[in-house]
Parts: structure tokens; sequence; C-alpha cells
């Protein structure tokens, strides 16, 4: 999705090994510290998983021999649930529900014959594992995770069009965000891009307050979690000038926003207002302003789209110690706004492929 080598090094500084960023995964080894960590701290990750095994497939009976081989019993107990979900990309196995139901199978057939019983209740805890089929290479997975690391418990309510709180921690990472910064957000609906600037000035961990599916695993004891909570709790560090600026033309997105930076701990770093993008005006000397404007999906709104893409162009500063991350599926966003970029890079919001706009090139 663009954003591997972000998590890679995130990965890294926490202190995992053997990191490999992948096309939409990124491997990595470490104990269950490192896996009750990666969760607590990952801010641009989904999910994180034990990868079972991988191995290569083209019949449904190499699917079986292939999953029968997992130790399946090193998680799953006698009374556990198990089920089971995934997909396949240009695969000879390609009917989705047959591999689920064979994969369920192979896993039954060896749990069977390791606790010497002819049917399973499953009414303990839940074990969700995953499959993922890629040109015939098998991945089979546990999740440890539950709903997705982008749901951090800070945002209950959202506008329209929320970014995911992954991404926008992504747009604060590459625009380079520091603890001394003054971020702006003038289109900032609920408020997710600022929320997540402030969490990663101040070194809050964004998962710190939620729980994993994993916390139910009777093999990572309750104290990993524990001590992996006060860790990053330890780490926060709120002896910084950092403060953002929000504001969005919607009454009801800034009280949403408000809301959302009280439950996120940062509600003092955060100033909103309801303010029209054409009237943006600058509270600080130095500023980095990152937004997601409205794409506009029919005619009339791309029209709309476009002429704000015109008035950022006109109103963001441009003289030292300024610069705009805007990110826009748009080819013509440069035009528009009156200047090519200094840099851009291509990211993906949500299944929209988009381009992250970057000016930080001053002309003095
Ligand atoms: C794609 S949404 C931004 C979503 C935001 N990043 C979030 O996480 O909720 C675009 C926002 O631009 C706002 N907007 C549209 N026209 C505007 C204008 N002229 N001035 C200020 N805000 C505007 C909308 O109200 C909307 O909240």
């Amino acid at each position: 999705m663009g954003v591997e080598s972000l998590i890679a090094r995130e990965l890294r500084d926490l202190g995992a090994e053997d990191v490999r960023a992948e096309n939409a995964r990124v491997l990595f080894a470490g104990d269950e510290h490192i896996l009750a960590r990666a969760n607590i701290c990952l801010r641009h990750a989904e999910r994180i998983q034990i990868l079972l095994g991988s191995f290569h497939a083209e019949t449904f009976e190499d699917l079986f021999q292939g999953v029968k081989a997992l130790p399946v019993e090193d998680w799953v107990g006698k009374d556990d649930a198990f089920p089971i979900k995934g997909y396949s990309l240009n695969s000879k196995l390609f009917s989705v529900r047959d591999c689920q139901a064979i994969i369920k199978k192979a896993m039954v057939e060896r749990l069977k014959t390791v606790y010497q019983v002819p049917w399973f209740s499953e009414t303990g805890v839940t074990y969700q594992f995953q499959f993922s089929i890629l040109k015939d290479e098998v991945s089979i997975v546990l999740d440890t995770t539950g709903s997705g690391l982008h749901k951090r418990g800070y945002r209950l309510q959202a506008n329209d069009a929320p970014i995911k709180e992954t991404m926008a921690a992504a747009l604060v990472d590459v625009a380079r965000v520091q603890n001394y910064h003054t971020l702006y957000d003038p289109l900032c609906g609920s408020g997710t891009i600022l929320i997540e600037g402030a969490l990663k000035a101040l070194n809050m961990a964004p998962g710190v307050n939620r729980h994993f599916s994993a916390e139910q695993f009777p093999q990572i004891s309750a104290d990993v979690w524990e001590e992996e909570r006060e860790r990053a709790r330890s780490l926060v560090d709120t002896d910084c000038s950092f403060h953002a600026y929000g504001s969005d033309i919607d009454p009801e997105s800034i009280a949403i926003a408000k809301e959302n930076a009280k439950r996120a701990g940062v509600a003092d770093r955060i100033t909103f207002e309801v303010r029209d993008l054409k009237d943006f005006e600058k509270k600080s000397d130095r500023g980095t302003i990152i937004c997601n404007p409205p794409y506009g999906e029919r005619l009339m709104e791309v029209k709309e789209a476009e002429e704000l893409y015109r008035t950022m162009g006109q109103v963001f500063p441009r003289e030292r110690g300024w610069a705009s991350y805007i990110i826009s599926p748009s080819e013509d966003f440069e035009r528009l706004f009156g200047r090519r970029a200094d840099k851009r890079r291509k990211l993906y919001n949500g299944m929209i492929k988009c381009q992250y706009y970057m000016y930080f090139k001053t002309n003095d």
C-alpha cells in the first residue's frame, strides 16, 4: 500500500529482528514482547499475524498436506475455536470457499490425532487463522490483533470521508513532523491527521488504550501485555512545543474533531475552529500543512474539489519555514495548485491510488 518501508523502520526501532518489507506485508521475528509491542506501538500497520508456515500448493491435496504439517496445536487447545478466512490471487486454487474447507479439515485431522477426540466444541478461546494464496504460494497465519490496528479507540465518531488513522500517521511520518513543529490541517474533518501528528510528536503509542485478540491466548502471559503497556506509557514525552491547528468549513466536523482529540488525550495540543479554507490564517512563524481534501466523485463535486486545489495554491504560505503536503488522486493536482511538487510519493488511501504531493523547498 506504499507504507511497507515505514512499517519496517518502525519495527526495527521497536527491536524486531530479521525485518523484511515485501509487497503488502512486512516480515519480522521476535518474542512475545515484540508481538505485544508491535500491536501496541505500530502506527502504520493494520494487523500483526504469526506466520505458521508457507508452502507451494497447486492441488487440494498439496493444500491439505501442507496445512496438516503445521503445528496448530501449539496454539489451538482442544476446546478452542479456530475459524479460517482468506483469499487467493493468481493461483490454481482459486475457490476461497473450497480452500477454506480443506484447510479446516486438515487442521481438524491433525488436532484429532493430537488430542485423541472425535470432534471439537470450539467453545474456548478464538484463534482466527487466515490463508493467502499468491501465485500458488500459500501462507497460513494466526491473527493476534482482532479489530484492525487503525481502530485506536479514539475515533468513535467520524465525518463523511475520514482518512484511516494508519494512513494519517503515514502522512505525518513522510512529512517528518517533529515534536517542535506546528502542524496545520485546514480541511481537518474529524481531526485524524492532527491527532496522529500529536500522538507521534508526544511519542504516545496509538494502541496503548485498546485490546488485542492475542490477549486471550494463554500462551502469552498477561504480564507481557502489562509490561509492554507500561513501557509504552513510560516513553511518552510531553516536554515539547508541538501544537496543531485544525479547521474545517463544517461545524459538525469540528465538534467531532474536538471530541476525538479529547478521547485521544491530545486536546490541549490542538486548537480547532470553523473556518473556510480561503480564509486560511497562519498562527505561527513556521508550519507544516498536511491535508486530504475531498476528492469529488461526481462531476459537480470534481469541479468543487478542483476549486479547492486552486485555493490551496493561493493561500498556503510559501516562505521559508513552511511546507505543504497534500494527498490526492488527481493527476492534475499540480497544475491546479499552481506549482510542481518538490517530491511525490504513491500511496493508497483505502483502495484509491493517490499521490502525496510534497512542497518543502522555498525560492529564497
Ligand atoms: C476528505 S475530508 C477530510 C477528512 C479528514 N482528514 C478526517 O480524517 O476526517 C475533507 C474535508 O474538507 C472539508 N471542506 C470542504 N470544503 C471546505 C472549505 N472550503 N473550507 C474548509 N473545509 C472544507 C469538508 O467539510 C471535509 O471535512
